[in-house]
């Protein structure tokens, strides 16, 4: 039996005044609709992914739409989100769940995790999230207020570390796992924040060891930025963005002008193709993936 942890009932209570109303937490959003939200919220903000999941919801409903489809009609419309291999991961996703599962988002964890492109993460959060199951789900929300709360550290460490999730299981509470686990990532994604928490509005503020301890700050190695500008991330995004918008294959010469670095162009085109977001063509033009 686990003993109940006073940081539930002030967390929950937070949550019932305080949630977001977003459509993958809706009592309508389907199991696909809340692993297509979790893919998409693993490296992008809520804001730029309310869009384009509601446009993914609406041309694929289900597992089986997406799969019938060539997996680059998901890269095409990923948009900007950013880290577009994740809807080459999704696509697969999805011929697995039509070709092995009867077009059914399996419940079960660790069927989940033996979907490809779906890691720990993933799996518990869908098992959680859109069936109810009882799983820590350890996003890097949920791990900054347990590591305030609980460990007074002002940051996690880089990678889960084994005594994250043995703390996160122990704060499982028996019944209600899924809405505490949700409740605990939407206080860290409005309250407890990276740079700038709100202390003074947070539910747990009086227990928190973090805050009692005069909020040290973190001690560690530097935590890296998110740079961008000048990157082969940027160089990709522009590269994918015009056979995005082309609706066939298009000449080099089209991609040639987009970015004036050819080195940086070149390594960029190639990493395109060697990820799957990109084909060359025997005639020397170049594609979304067909197949
Ligand atoms: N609700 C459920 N999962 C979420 C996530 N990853 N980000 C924001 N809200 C969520």
């Amino acid at each position: 039996m686990v003993e109940p942890s006073p940081l539930h009932v002030p967390v929950l209570d937070w949550y019932e005044n305080n949630a977001r109303d977003l459509p993958w937490r809706a009592a309508d959003a389907t199991p696909w609709g809340v692993l297509v939200s979790e893919i998409m919220l693993q490296q992008t903000p809520v804001v730029r992914v309310l869009p384009i999941w509601h446009e993914w919801m609406k041309r694929w409903p289900t597992p089986g739409d997406l799969a019938a489809e060539p997996p680059g009609e998901a890269v095409r419309h990923w948009g900007r989100l950013g880290y577009p291999r994740r809807a080459l991961r999704l696509h697969a996703c999805a011929k697995a769940i039509t070709d092995e599962h009867g077009g059914e988002v399996p419940s079960d964890h660790a069927t989940l995790l033996a979907l490809p492109g779906i890691g720990e993460y993933t799996a518990a959060a869908v098992s959680s999230f859109a069936y109810g199951g009882r799983h820590a789900v350890l996003d890097t929300n949920v791990r900054r207020v347990f590591a305030r709360a609980v460990r007074a550290e002002e940051y996690p460490p880089t990678a889960t570390s084994a005594a994250e999730r043995r703390l996160a299981e122990a704060l499982l509470p028996e019944v209600g796992a899924a809405r505490w686990g949700v409740a605990v990532m939407e206080l860290g994604a409005l309250v407890c924040t990276a740079r700038a928490p709100r202390c003074a509005d947070c539910p747990i503020s009086q227990v928190c060891a973090w805050r009692l301890a005069g909020k040290p700050p973190h001690s560690g190695p530097a935590r890296k930025g998110q740079t961008y500008a000048g990157t082969d991330r940027q160089c990709r995004g522009r590269l994918l963005a015009v056979l995005r918008e082309a609706h066939g294959p298009v000449p080099k010469m089209a991609l040639d002008v987009v970015w004036d670095d050819a080195v940086q162009r070149e390594r960029a085109l190639d990493g395109l193709v060697t990820d799957g977001l990109a084909e060359l063509l025997d005639d020397g033009t170049y594609r979304l993936p067909h197949s």
